[in-house]
């Protein structure tokens, strides 16, 4: 069996971990990605380096190269013991990873962690031509600081309990809300016209959990729908641990109709920054 390519992906919140191994028919054949959480990158790199190779019985002589990205990544200043170790770019994995994960040629792909970063990437000449489109700091951490502070709740499993007892109208402002008359022509009446616009004094812990992970994505919902209609686009891949949520999930499944626009959500796709950078192998020297 060939030797396997490892990409490691040091994210703001979590730390990443994939293989990739050449099979004789000469497909990839993918060793089953793994995230861990730690306080420091050091850590965190090291255990999901070491977790990955135990659980898939890997010694170090099976790993051909290692390629890292995320913005912990600059933290490792050497190599992982006496392996061949690179940098590759976050944006660029980005991309790769989303066009990857979804089979198409070309779309945006939306990295929603920590932060929320936005890149065009088009299949062309046999590589990937990737451009980063800007992004928000609106993402997964205002979801954990905010209800850290509002709700003293940080603990994800807990915030998306209390997401599913919640209630919109609780809190936003809807354009129904503010208009009967139809003085909104063509535009869907549910839509929000102001996150937090109505915030109700009897707000449960539920409704305002709710409030804040639909502002987050509806936010890099809207985003993403101006970068697709900017380049004549439909299809916007999610990828990121923001994906893995419910009540996120669902904004994504109810704005596409209103905005003429597909959200995909692949297998795999809170991994597809790590996946992109261990399938880029053939553009790093
Ligand atoms: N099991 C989980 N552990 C941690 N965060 C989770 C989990 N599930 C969902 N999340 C959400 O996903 C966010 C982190 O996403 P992800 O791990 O993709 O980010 P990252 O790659 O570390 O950050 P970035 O790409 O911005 O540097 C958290 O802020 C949280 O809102
Ligand atoms: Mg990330």
């Amino acid at each position: 069996m060939s030797k396997a390519v490892i990409g490691i992906d040091v994210g703001g919140t979590t730390t990443k971990i994939v293989g990739f191994r050449s099979l004789e028919n000469g497909a990839e054949e993918l060793i089953a990605p793994q995230f861990v959480r730690a306080t420091d990158p050091l850590t965190s790199v090291y255990g999901a380096f070491g977790k990955f190779t135990a659980e898939n019985g890997l010694g170090l002589s099976d790993i051909s190269q290692v390629l890292m990205t995320g913005a912990g990544a600059g933290h490792l200043r050497g190599p992982i013991y006496d392996l061949d170790c690179r940098p590759v770019p976050e944006f660029s994995s980005i991309g790769i990873g989303g066009l990857y994960l979804s089979g198409l040629d070309e779309a945006i792909v939306v990295s929603m962690g920590t932060g929320t970063a936005l890149i065009h990437a088009k299949k062309e000449n046999g590589g990937c031509q990737i451009e980063y489109l800007g992004g928000t700091g609106v993402g997964g951490g205002t979801l954990v600081g905010l209800s850290r502070k509002l709700l003293g709740v940080d603990n994800i499993d807990h915030i998306e309990q209390l997401c599913s007892e919640g209630d919109l109208a609780n809190i936003d402002l809807r354009i129904k809300d503010l208009s009967h008359a139809h003085t909104y022509q063509g535009i869907n009446e549910n839509l929000t016209a102001s996150n937090f616009g109505n915030v109700s004094d009897l707000a449960s812990s539920g409704d305002l959990a709710l409030g804040i992970a639909n502002m987050v994505a509806e936010t890099i919902a809207m985003l993403s729908i101006f970068a697709a209609r900017s380049y004549k686009l439909q299809n916007i891949v999610l990828t990121g641990n923001l994906t893995t949520i419910s009540s996120i999930r669902s904004v994504f499944e109810n704005l596409s109709d209103s905005f003429g626009v597909r959200f995909i959500i692949p297998e795999n796709s809170q991994f597809g920054t790590v996946i992109g950078a261990a399938l880029s192998k053939n553009t790093v020297g």
